[in-house]
């Protein structure tokens, strides 16, 4: 099964093990990793799944769509790493991502 390391904005880090087809913000709530909300569910319409991709695993995660990109304007501290958290879809290929966590979702 795929690995995430998920990395706090404090640099506590937390590993898990998912299955493929799971979201990077159902794998953070899942495991009750901090930093993460996911308060719509994952349809992509509260942003609080706001997460940081490092620039080596961005390709692997495919371009945000519209939608997602719409909702990032409303986040915390969006750069170009921003991502939502529900719109990526952990892979094999993604095996041993890194997420790095805003230092807040609200
Ligand atoms: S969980 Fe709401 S936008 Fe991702």
């Amino acid at each position: 099964m795929p690995k995430i390391l998920f990395i706090e904005h404090n640099g506590t880090q937390h590993e898990v093990e998912v299955s493929e087809g799971t979201t990077v913000m159902q794998a953070a709530v899942s495991n009750m990793v901090p930093g993460i909300e996911g308060d719509c569910g994952g349809l992509c319409a509260c942003g609080t799944c706001h997460v940081y991709i490092p620039p080596e695993w961005k390709d692997k995660c495919g371009e945000p769509e519209e939608l997602e990109q719409a909702i990032l304007d409303f986040a915390f501290d969006v750069n170009e790493s921003s991502r939502l958290g529900c719109q990526i879809e952990i892979t094999d290929e993604l095996d041993g991502i890194t997420v790095n966590l805003p230092d807040r979702q609200y």
